[in-house]
């Protein structure tokens, strides 16, 4: 594991698809001048393409070796990934790490423990994979505001939505298939209820707003719930379906934190990301917009991103969190949204709603609706929606008139 003029010793947590693609990438660079101390796993039993040898199933045998000059946290358990992550700031070492579920849990103790110890943490890896988006929100607009930040940031998602608009899968077929290639999780809820994203959404909140979000306080709904017609309907207004997080300020400083099936349109760079990729816009006040698309996830991807954060770490790189330490954002809940809810006709919706839909259409037993909504509102309501099985996506009004116009609902009441 030795490198020509290795000087710097890297310790590993982890040796699957993520460590796996750091480690090769480590090997590739020869040059780098980086020795693979040490990898921790878990599992005695599994065949590996290393000598036995190079592994230690002792987390302590990295934490508390201090020759080991960086860490990588490339697990795939979150609370143990807490624990090393913690116990490594603690003592002031120097750590990356991918997992988006545990930073996204602990983060202001994880900001406190660097400020405390000295120690440094970094995560690229763990927003949009190979796309470099923490350090271009947290350093290259450090100094400019930020009025939106708008993307897709779970390939497994976006595969199983691509697949069933163009091959016309069922929803359990294309996640099965995402799930076959490695995209998805064998439980997949994390991807598909939407929690990856907001995960995601919560650290991009932190270094793009300067904002502390706990991830059950931003409104979320998945495409568990999606259906063929759903994206036929979308195909029909030249849409698509996609899972769109969103992150963007008023003028009054308010922050609205939503993941949400969106309608997209062909003037939206969104509609363009296909299968596994990942696409992130940035609408900074005087740079004007910006796009950044690439891999999500994958092994030399994600291995990149974390190789990044090695290399910056050595040279001194570490989060700042400079949009922290100047206004406080106030999360908003108070706006409104437009949208698209599709339900079987059995379905016995709460009266007080019902007045208030506006039917677009009906379709083999379904029946589509349109609602204006406060995000409070729709944060009481997400369990009862949830519950019956409602697909909920943002449309606009003008996207809903037009499906109320293809069925004939032509003087349905747009608001
Ligand atoms: N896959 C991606 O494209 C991707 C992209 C961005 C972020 N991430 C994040 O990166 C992390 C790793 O993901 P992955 O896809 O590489 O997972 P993975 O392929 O399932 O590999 C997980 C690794 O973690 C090890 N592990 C699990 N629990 C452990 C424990 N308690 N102690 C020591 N080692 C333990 C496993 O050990 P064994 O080998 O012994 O089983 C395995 O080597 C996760 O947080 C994930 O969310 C992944």
């Amino acid at each position: 594991m030795k490198n020509r003029q290795s000087n710097i010793r890297l310790g590993i947590f982890g040796f699957g698809c993520v460590g796996q693609g750091l480690y090769n990438v480590v090997q590739t660079i020869a040059q780098a001048g980086i020795e693979v101390a040490k990898i921790c796993v878990k599992d005695r039993e599994k065949p590996r393409t290393l000598p036995t040898s190079a592994f230690t199933y002792d987390p302590q045998e990295l934490l508390q070796d201090t020759s080991i000059n960086i860490l990588a946290e490339l697990i795939s358990d979150a609370d143990e990934a807490y624990h090393i992550v913690k116990q490594a700031l603690l003592a002031g070492r120097t750590i990356v790490s991918a997992n988006k579920k545990m930073l996204a849990r602990h983060l202001p103790e994880l900001i406190t423990l660097q400020q405390n110890y000295g120690g440094t943490l970094l995560y690229e890896a763990a927003v949009g994979g190979s796309i470099p988006i923490i350090r271009t929100l947290e350093s290259y607009y450090s100094a400019e505001p930020l009025t939106k930040v708008r993307g897709i940031l779970n390939g497994s998602s976006n595969y199983i939505l691509t697949k069933m608009e163009a091959e016309s899968l069922s929803y359990s077929l294309a996640l099965q298939q995402a799930q076959e290639l490695g995209f998805a999780e064998a439980i997949p809820t994390l991807d598909v209820g939407g929690y990856d994203t907001v995960n995601k959404l919560s650290l991009i909140a932190a270094h793009g707003f300067g904002a502390t979000v706990q991830p059950e306080d931003v409104l979320r709904f998945g495409i568990n719930t999606v259906t063929e017609a759903d994206l036929t309907i979308a195909q029909t207004i030249n849409s698509r379906i996609r899972l769109v997080a969103t992150a963007a300020v008023d003028e009054d400083n308010k922050l609205t934190l939503r993941v949400l099936p969106t309608f997209v349109t062909e003037a939206d760079e969104l509609y363009y990301v296909q299968n596994e990729t990942n696409g992130v816009s940035i609408d900074p006040v005087f740079a004007g917009e910006q796009f950044l698309k690439g891999s999500g996830a994958g092994s030399f991807p994600t291995g990149s991103a974390v190789w990044a954060d090695v290399s910056a770490a050595i040279a001194g790189y570490r989060y700042t969190y400079p949009k922290a330490a100047k206004k406080t954002v106030a999360i908003n809940q108070e706006s409104e949204l437009f949208l698209y809810l599709r339900c079987t006709e059995e379905v016995e919706l709460a009266p007080a709603l019902k007045l208030r839909l506006n039917l677009l259409q009906t379709t083999a037993g379904d029946s589509i609706y349109s609602l204006l909504i406060k995000e409070r509102e729709l944060l009481r309501l997400h369990s009862y929606l949830s519950d019956q099985q409602v697909f909920v996506a943002e449309i606009t009004a003008e996207q809903a008139k037009l499906i109320a116009l293809q069925s004939g609902v032509a003087e349905a009441m747009i608001y």
